[in-house]
Formats: structure tokens, C-alpha cells, sequence
């Protein structure tokens, strides 16, 4: 516990985790009609080098930023507000990279999909092929990021829905937010567990109270600054691995609906599975994995390749 308690209070954004958030939410929101045949060798002829280009901008910024992936083990205790630049940074090093070996071929959609895929396995996560050939799209997804996205503190029947609607079971949902495996939350998203949960108990009768205390002196100032974050997976935060459902059983599930699925007779059986089982696990999640990177996939009509992934063509 001890051990616990040490890797709460010295906590450290980790860079290479909002890369996946970048990368991996808006994955989850795109929208369309008839897709157009995906294949592993989409860019094998376009574009030859894109994988070894991707992989060379990837291994490049491990090297240079030693708080990414493996590093994270460090865990000291600075926090770097340029952070959500240092993400966009990758993809638009990957896709200027890109750009000037093959003009207007590879998506941002693709190199977004791929980068994904590359940190996960990385970081000791499983290796899935994703099949390429999708289109950028022509509206911004900002306002639909609001609408489509699951917030911490809502039921689990609410969630539930959301995945369903998109077409993914609740044992492939249980498998994707093992995504949680790696990255952090600010306070303002667990706030409410560790200071004001109900008029008699001001703390989240679920929480591990160990945990409870280190969040609680980690977040005691976060209204003053919100960067304030803690790892989503306290145990082992930069490893892609099944702690995160091992933690769901101990109490040490950081947002409301990681502890809810732990104890949801929907779930549960699902979290058990995949704390026993990291195979299980790792299989499942690439699969899910796979079915989220083709789904709605853009036709050549309401898709184009973005010359720059911050902006539309026109
Ligand atoms: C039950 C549904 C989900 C809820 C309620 C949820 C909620 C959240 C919240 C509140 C954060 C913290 C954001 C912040 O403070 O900046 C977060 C982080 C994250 N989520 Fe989820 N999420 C869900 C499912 C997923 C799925 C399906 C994936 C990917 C497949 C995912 C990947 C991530 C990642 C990688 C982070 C780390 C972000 C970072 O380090 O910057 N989440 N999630
Ligand atoms: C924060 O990150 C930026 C971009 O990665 C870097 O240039 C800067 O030196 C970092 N600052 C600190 C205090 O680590
Ligand atoms: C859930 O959280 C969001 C964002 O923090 C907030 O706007 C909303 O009112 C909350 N909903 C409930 C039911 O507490
Ligand atoms: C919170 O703020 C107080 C006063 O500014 C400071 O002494 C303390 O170290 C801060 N705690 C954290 C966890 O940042
Ligand atoms: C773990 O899951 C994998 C994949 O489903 C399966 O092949 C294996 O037998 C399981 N291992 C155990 C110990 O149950």
C-alpha cells in the first residue's frame, strides 16, 4: 500500500498517454454511409514507406521525450501544461513526414488509427492490423465528441446505450475502456468521489479509503489548478496491460463508471475475465479494437484526404 500511496502523490502526466486520447476518442465519433473496401496494403504501392515512416516519427519521440511509454516508471512529480501540444505535435510530424513522400494520399484518419495501434503494442498491448484506405472527414467533429462520448458519471445502463447504439456489445465495451490501462483524469472527473459523494459520506464508500487519502491530497488544490491528473491504472500506469480490471476489484477504479463496472451484474462477469486472464483480454480488446477502426467508414464523397489534419481542405 505503501507503494500505492507513493504513486499517487508523485504523479506525472504522461505525455505519450494524451497522444492516445488524441488518437484513440476521436476514433470512436466518425460518422457515414457506404464504405469503401479497407485493406491492411491499402498504401503498399501509393505509398510505400508509411509504415516505416510512422514507426521512425514514433520511435523518435520516445527517444526524445524520456516521459513517455516505459519511462513513465520514473514518475516525477513535474507537470507540463504544453501537454495536449506535444500529441498534435506527432500526428503533424507523421503527416508532414507523409505529405512531402506521398502528396494527398494517406489520411489523418489512418495515421491516427496506426499511431494508435503502434503506442499500444509499444507499451506491451497487443498488435492488431488495421485496414487502411479511410477518408478524413469533411465536418468537425468537435460538437459530436459531446454528444457521442460516455462521461464518468453516468449510469452504467446510460453507457450501456451509447455502445449499443454504435453496435458493440457490453463485453467488447468492457474490453475497450480497458484503454484506462494507460493514461490519467483530471480531479474535476473523480472530484465528487473523493470530496462531496453524499450529505453523510463525503467519500466513495467503493474507493479503496488508502486510495481515497492519496487522491484526496493530490487533488486538494484542483480547483486552483485544474491540470491536476491522476493515472487512470494507479498500479502500473504506463503498461498496457489487465491492472486496470485487477484494480477494479480492490476498489482502485479511478472515475465512478470504471468502480460501476465492477460491480454491474452486466459487467462484472466481463472484468472478472479479464483481470484472470490478460489473453482474454488482449484478444478481445484488438478485435473490439478493429471493429471501432471500420466503423462508418467514409466513402471517396463525404471523405477526403486532409492535406493538414487541423484543417479541412477548403
Ligand atoms: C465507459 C466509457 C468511458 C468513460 C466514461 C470514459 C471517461 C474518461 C475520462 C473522464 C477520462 C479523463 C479525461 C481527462 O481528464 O482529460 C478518460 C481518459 C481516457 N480514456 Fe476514457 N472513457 C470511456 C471509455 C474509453 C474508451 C472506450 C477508450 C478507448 C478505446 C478510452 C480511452 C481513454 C484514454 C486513452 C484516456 C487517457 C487520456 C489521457 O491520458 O490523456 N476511454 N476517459
Ligand atoms: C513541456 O513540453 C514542451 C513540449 O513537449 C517542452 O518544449 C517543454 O520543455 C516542456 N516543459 C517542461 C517544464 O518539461
Ligand atoms: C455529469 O457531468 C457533467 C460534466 O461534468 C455535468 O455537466 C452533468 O451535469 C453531470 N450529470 C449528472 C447527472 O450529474
Ligand atoms: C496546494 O497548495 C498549497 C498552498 O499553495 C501548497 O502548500 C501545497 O503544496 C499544494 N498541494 C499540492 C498537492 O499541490
Ligand atoms: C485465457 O484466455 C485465452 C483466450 O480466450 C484462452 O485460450 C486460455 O485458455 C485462457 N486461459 C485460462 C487459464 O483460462
Amino acid at each position: 500500500m505503501a507503494e500505492l500511496l507513493s504513486s499517487i502523490n508523485m504523479m506525472k502526466i504522461n505525455k505519450f498517454s494524451v497522444v492516445l486520447v488524441t488518437i484513440l476518442l476521436p476514433l470512436l465519433v466518425v460518422q457515414s454511409k457506404r464504405p469503401p473496401p479497407l485493406t491492411k496494403d491499402y498504401y503498399k504501392k501509393s505509398c510505400p514507406r508509411f509504415d516505416d515512416i510512422l514507426n521512425g516519427i514514433i520511435t523518435t519521440k520516445q527517444a526524445e521525450t524520456p516521459t513517455t511509454a516505459a519511462a513513465v516508471a520514473e514518475r516525477d512529480a513535474d507537470i507540463n501544461l504544453s501537454l495536449p501540444g506535444d500529441a498534435f505535435d506527432l500526428v503533424t510530424r507523421a503527416k508532414t513526414a507523409l505529405e512531402l513522400e506521398c502528396p494527398g494520399i494517406v489520411s489523418c484518419t489512418d495515421i491516427l488509427a496506426t499511431s494508435a495501434r503502434n503506442l499500444i503494442t509499444m507499451t506491451g498491448g497487443p498488435f492488431y492490423e488495421i485496414p487502411l484506405g479511410r477518408k478524413d472527414g469533411l465536418v468537425s467533429q468537435a460538437s459530436r465528441v459531446l454528444g457521442n462520448l460516455a462521461l464518468p458519471n453516468m449510469t452504467m445502463t446510460h453507457i450501456i446505450d451509447m455502445f449499443k447504439i454504435k453496435g458493440f456489445t457490453v463485453q467488447e465495451m468492457v474490453a475497450l475502456v480497458g484503454a484506462h490501462t494507460i493514461g490519467f483524469s483530471h480531479c474535476s472527473e473523480f472530484s465528487n468521489r473523493i470530496f462531496h459523494y453524499s450529505k453523510t459520506q463525503p467519500v466513495d464508500p467503493k474507493l479503496n479509503p488508502k486510495y481515497a487519502e492519496g487522491l484526496k491530497k493530490l487533488c486538494a488544490n484542483y480547483t486552483k489548478d485544474p491540470t491536476m491528473a491522476a493515472f487512470n491504472d494507479v498500479m502500473t500506469p504506463g503498461k498496457f496491460d489487465n491492472m486496470y480490471y485487477k484494480n477494479l476489484q480492490r476498489g482502485l477504479g479511478l472515475l465512478a463508471s470504471d468502480q460501476a463496472m465492477a460491480e454491474d451484474p452486466r459487467t462484472k462477469p466481463t472484468v472478472d475475465l479479464y483481470a484472470a486472464n490478460e489473453t482474454a483480454f488482449f484478444n478481445d480488446f484488438a478485435k473490439a479494437m478493429l471493429k471501432v477502426s471500420i466503423y462508418k467508414v467514409r466513402s471517396d464523397k463525404d471523405g477526403e484526404v486532409r492535406h493538414r489534419c487541423d484543417s479541412f481542405n477548403k
